[in-house]
């Protein structure tokens, strides 16, 4: 399929590893769901409504409602001391990583809920994890970072993104999620998955994202959303309130985070003791048996693990920022793939990031194939959950 290096090149610096060694197997403690604290929601609202800047959007929503906070222009504090849990000190200067170019559309299409994929869903998958240590290095092994305009991609990714199969409820659960609980989800989007949980629980629900634009799509869902602009590498300059939350998540975010102890840190600090900390995001075994994007853009697979940080190094950070019972589960469902289209349009962003000649000969084959007949195809999260300690 006439794959090339060139990618690779674009996306590492000499001297980095890889961002996924191999899985090292090992098995964190887990604790079954907590109960909520009974906390008033309206104090809850007003708790996570620090000023007048940060305002209710209800559908539809105008865009001058949202909070107009700085977002590319907000001063990076990244090179401010780090705080580990219990201790102040300034670790060394961080590396810095050149951005790719803001090339890529990230309009994937979850085929949620296509006719005839309900039978095909297993949820829940346990997967040990790593043990306790942190490996020191992996300060400076941040994945590379991809930079989007999400602006121009909000219409389109309104119209196909999907919440992931079964995530929703398993959080509501896991994190004991009730119509007194608050939660929020950082890199929201068009927040599929926060409107959802918002709907099925009935929480004070907060959304955060970088793009207004992905915001004003929330806006238009039928749920009670709080929405404000903000990074997740930033989260102190939300200026939440501490110990307030009971759950904290984000979905196919933390890849456009250099430094996610940074947002750790500070969502510790946010989540209420026993709350949970939740970031679904892809791991190196979801990579590289993504079906059909492996199979037949198999260039893809190091692009994404070039971007992606390794699930070790996502809970190793988390232990870092003082997080206990660190564990993985993996959401998966099958569908029925019928035609290219999706793949045709590049509507995965590491479709974007591959040689031309690729991902010709891979549309190519895979119309072809689905000439034959459908094609069973996967659609997979790898949800890396801890617990701010009681
Ligand atoms: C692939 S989308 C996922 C959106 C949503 N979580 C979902 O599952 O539909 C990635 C989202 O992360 C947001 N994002 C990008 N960089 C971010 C950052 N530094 N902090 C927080 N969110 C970010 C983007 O604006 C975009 O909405």
């Amino acid at each position: 399929m006439g794959a090339a290096a060139a990618p690779r090149r674009r996306l590492r610096r000499p001297g980095l590893r890889p961002r996924h060694a191999a899985a090292r197997p090992a098995a964190d403690a887990r604790h079954p769901p907590r109960r909520p604290a009974g906390q008033a929601r309206g104090a809850l609202r007003r708790r996570l409504r620090p000023g007048p800047a940060a305002r209710r959007l209800r559908p539809p929503a105008a865009p001058a409602l949202l909070r107009p906070a700085a977002v590319d222009g907000a001063p990076a504090d990244r090179d401010r001391p780090r705080r580990r849990a219990g201790a102040h000190r300034a670790l060394p200067p961080l590396h810095r990583r050149g951005l790719l170019a803001g090339r890529v559309a990230e309009v994937r299409e979850h085929p949620a809920h296509p006719p005839g994929v309900d039978g095909d869903l297993r949820l829940h998958r346990l997967v040990p994890v790593a043990g306790p240590h942190r490996p020191r290095a992996a300060h400076h092994q941040g994945a590379c970072v991809t930079a989007l305009d999400y602006n121009q991609l909000a219409a389109e990714y309104a119209r196909h993104r999907r919440p992931y199969p079964g995530l929703v409820e398993f959080l509501a659960e896991f994190a004991g999620v009730t119509g007194d609980s608050a939660v929020l989800e950082m890199g929201c989007g068009t927040a599929n998955h926060l409107a959802s949980l918002q709907r099925l629980t009935g929480a004070c629900a907060l959304g955060v994202d970088p793009f207004p634009e992905m915001l004003k799509a929330a806006g238009t869902h039928e749920a009670e959303l709080e929405l404000r602009t903000g990074r997740a590498e930033e989260i102190a300059a939300l200026d939440l309130p501490e110990a307030s939350f009971d759950l904290i998540f984000s979905v196919d975010m933390i890849h456009y985070v250099r430094e996610p102890g940074r947002y750790f840190e500070g969502a510790f600090r946010a989540l209420k003791p026993g709350g949970v900390l939740c970031t679904a995001t892809d791991s190196e075994e979801i990579i590289r048996t993504r079906v059909p994007v492996a199979q037949y853009f198999p260039s893809t697979v190091e692009v994404e693990l070039g971007r992606h940080h390794a699930i070790d190094d996502l809970l190793a950070e988390l232990r870092f920022a003082g997080f206990t019972d660190g564990q993985q589960r993996v959401f998966e469902s099958t569908y029925e793939l019928t035609d290219a289209t999706k793949y045709r349009e590049k509507a995965f962003s590491s479709l974007h990031l591959i040689p031309d000649e690729e991902f010709e000969t891979g549309v190519a084959a895979l119309t072809a194939e689905l000439a034959k007949g459908p094609l069973k195809a996967n659609n997979r999260t790898c949800a890396v959950l801890a617990r701010r300690p009681e």
